[in-house]
Parts: structure tokens; sequence; C-alpha cells
């Protein structure tokens, strides 16, 4: 990027700032026609008191997430451990063989001496958080049978998760396309997890291209873009995606950005990306790059990919490109031994384009920025989130998002969520990316 190019981007970044847009919660007009009657409010005052204990609520359900990315540290996690990856399907097994036992052990002893291991430095504050003491200096049992019991929930748990997800399955039909996009709510009674990675970056890379073909999106269009919960890759569920060889990161406002410059669809001086999450872990992370690229540090994202899984070929070459149109290919790190067959790329993320990144702390499900016209947003994007909300929920956060659109502005996320009839916000198209996965573009009227 030239010099003024650059400049351009930075003092374009710092003037549309949102940092000190109000946040109000979904007004009461806007949704006294549809609440349900079994929440029996009568008023805008009882609406606010409502919204208030939700959003205590949803945020409550971030520790069980962290709980969840604990349960899936202990299985699969490297860094602590020399032992083999412990799949969920495999415990039996393994359970019998010592493996597991050998895990529990090992990261008890890694949490007792955690270095400068962050993911298990964030575990010791999660155990504390618990009321468990992480080096068991009153009971030296106590770690461990808090592992034990903590693998056993989020396994029962995953168990009739996979029920519902196989209920939803039935659901869909290979020539409808709408019935590709999530729409059971699986996960509305579960922790809130972060987890993230590499495929609904390439979902949404193909939606805009169609989009783009289609001539719903034309070039130079797009300035103002949000996403809705990037997430943190922590540690993945999916033994696939599982790994904590690397430095937590995020990716999503980082890869939009790079597939909205590929496809020629950003403004040519560059984008503003507010980030909106309820996750203080987020924020932080991304605060901290962003102080980071002010002293003109890049940010390193490590993208593996397990040779020996068939990838598709277009997603092959997503990840052969992610990356290149903000920032510049670097020697990525070595994975441990124990992942044989990953190949990997490194990326860094040129400053400029992480100081385009604001976090701002936003729950969608009831809250709303309150943006004059000319900041609302052109794109917003929001993959595997709203599927951990109730129909009513998910129905509020569509009517939040409308209202930090301009007019004809999109919201792309592969779950299927309920139109208000009148409302701002409808189902105008869907991309079908794979057999199994696909991209609802809503767009406000
Ligand atoms: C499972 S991660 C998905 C990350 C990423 N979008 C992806 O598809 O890989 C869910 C993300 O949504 C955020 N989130 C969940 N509920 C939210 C809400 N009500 N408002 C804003 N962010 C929320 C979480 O904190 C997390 O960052």
């Amino acid at each position: 990027m030239s010099g003024r190019l650059c400049y351009l981007v930075i003092a374009s970044a710092a003037a549309l700032s949102l940092f000190g847009a109000d946040r109000e919660f979904i007004p009461y007009d806007s949704v006294k026609a549809i609440l349900p009657a079994d929440l029996h409010i009568a008023g805008a005052a009882q609406w606010v008191a409502w919204c208030q204990r939700q959003d205590k609520a949803i945020r409550a359900r971030l520790d069980e997430g962290d709980l969840d990315s604990l349960a899936n540290l202990l299985l699969l996690g490297a860094s602590f451990t020399t032992q083999p990856r412990l799949p969920m399907d495999q415990i039996t097994e393994a359970s019998k063989a010592g493996v597991l036992r050998a895990r529990v052990d090992d990261l008890v002893a890694g949490l007792h001496n955690p270095g400068d291991n962050e993911r298990l430095l964030f575990v010791r504050g999660l155990l504390r958080r618990q009321g468990i003491d992480p080096d068991g200096f009153q009971d030296p049992r106590q770690p461990g049978v808090f592992l034990y019991n903590n693998l056993l929930r989020a396994l029962k748990e995953r168990i009739s998760l996979g029920e519902r997800v196989a209920e939803a399955e039935k659901l869909m039909h290979p020539g409808d396309p709408s019935s590709l996009l999530n729409r059971s709510s699986a996960f509305r009674d579960r922790g809130v997890s972060l987890d993230t990675g590499i495929m609904p970056d390439f979902l949404i890379e193909q939606t805009l291209r169609d989009l783009k073909k289609r001539g719903v999106l034309r070039e130079g269009q797009v300035a103002r873009i949000a996403v809705v919960g990037p997430g943190l890759d922590f540690i993945d569920k999916n033994e696939q995606y599982a790994y904590d060889y690397y430095p937590q990161q995020t990716l999503q406002p980082f890869a939009l950005y790079d597939s909205l410059a590929r496809l020629g669809l950003g403004k040519d001086n560059g984008l503003s990306v507010s980030v909106l999450d309820i996750s203080s872990r987020v924020i932080e992370h991304i605060r901290g790059a962003r102080e980071r690229a002010a002293k003109n540090a890049a940010y390193v994202v490590q993208l593996p990919r397990d040779v020996s899984r068939p990838w598709p070929a277009e997603l092959i070459a997503y990840w052969k490109s992610l990356g290149d149109h903000v920032g510049i290919s670097v020697p990525p790190i070595r994975p441990p031994e124990i992942f044989p067959g990953l190949e990997t790329r490194a990326v860094s993320i040129r400053p400029e384009v992480v100081r385009a990144c604001e976090p701002i702390d936003l729950d969608i499900v009831v809250e709303r920025l309150n943006l004059a016209a000319g900041e609302r947003f052109d794109l917003m994007v929001g993959t595997n989130i709203f599927v951990y909300y109730d129909a009513f929920q998910q129905t509020l956060a569509l009517e939040n998002a409308g209202a930090m659109l301009k007019p004809g502005g999109l919201l792309l996320t592969n779950d299927r969520l309920p139109e208000v009839p009148g409302g701002p916000m409808r189902l105008a198209g869907i991309t079908a990316v794979a057999k199994d996965a696909a991209v609802g573009w809503y767009q406000k009227q």
C-alpha cells in the first residue's frame, strides 16, 4: 500500500471511530407488537428490566463456554503434554489405556507450573473463579477431580447436542439451500464459546463472490463493516481444527477485510471495521492488538492445515491466499512433533488494518448502537453466533442488526433468523457454499 493510501486508511479509521456511539437496548416501541405473551411485559419500564436480566444471563453463559473450552484443552491440547490427543468419541478406550489419566495429571502439573503458557494462565484464573485452587495447596486432588467432572459434564452435553443436531439435519434438503442454514437454535441453552477458525471465513468469501457476481454488491461499495462475535481461537472442539501451539488469535475481522479487498468490493481508501462482542476476552485481545499496531507492530495469524483431511479445492485455494490483501506471508511457528501432517502458513497483518478494527462491547440480542444515518454499516457478518439463541432472541438480534445497517445494507449469517412481518430485515437470498453449508443474506429494506 502506498504511503498516502496507508495514511488515508489510518485517518479514515480514526475519524469514523464508533467508540463513543451510544449503546441502547432495543426500544420497547419496536418490539411491543411481537412480545411473547408469556413474558408478561406491559410497558417500557418492564421491557428495560427484562433486557437487563437477559443481558446478564447471556453474559453469564461465557464462563460455561470457557469450561467447555477447558474440556477441549484437556482432550486435544498439546502444549502441556506429550500424550496422544483424545477425540471425545475415543474416550472409553483411552481411559482403559490410561491416556486420559495421564492427560489429567499433565494438565494439573502444567497448571501448577504454567510458565508463559497463556492458555494455562487463563485456566488458572478460570479455576479460581470456580472456587478451585489450581495449585491444590489445600487439597492436592481437587484440580484433577474438577477437570474430570468438568469433562464428564461436557461429554453429557455433547451427547444431547449431537441428538439435537441430528434431528435438525433431518430437515436438510440438498435441493433447498434455505434448509442448509442452521435453524434449530441448537446451542440455545449451552455455554457461549469463542471457537473460531478458517471455515466460516471461507463461507463468507464465497458468499461475497456470489453477491458480486449477482450484482447485489458492486465494486468499491463497502466502506463500513461490522463483525458480530469474531471469537478467539483458544482450542477448537473439532480435532482437525484444535491447536494450542500458537498464541490465541482472532481471524474474522482481518479475513473479511481481506476478502472485500480481494474482490474489489471495499472502498479504495480503506474500511472501518466495528467488532461487536460480549466477551471481554475478545474485546481485550483486539484492543491489545490495536495498541501494539499503534506502535507499528503487526499482528501475526497462524493458518494450519492438516493435509491428511481432504479439503475441497476452493477451500485450499482460499487457505493459500488468505491474508494476501491485508498482510504478507511470514515464516509460521513450527508445529510440535505430535502434528506430523500439518502444513502451515502465517500472515503478518499490516498495522493499519489492525488499527481499522475497533472493538465494541455489545450484546446483539438486546443492544444496538445508536448510529447516525451516515455512520451505519454497509455490511455486517455474524457466523456461528445466533445458533446460541432461541427464536425470540434471534428476532431481536435481527432487528438490532437492521437498526445499525444502511438501507440496502446486508447481514450475512449461516443461521436462519425469524423475520418480523413489516420489520426492516428480509431474507433476500442464500448462497449454498457446500452440500451442508450456506450463508443467508438479510437485507435492510
Ligand atoms: C462460536 S464463536 C463464533 C466466532 C466466529 N464468528 C466464527 O464463526 O468462527 C461466537 C462468538 O460470538 C460472540 N457472542 C455470542 N453471543 C453474543 C451476543 N449476544 N452479542 C455479541 N457477541 C456474542 C462470542 O463472544 C464469540 O466471540
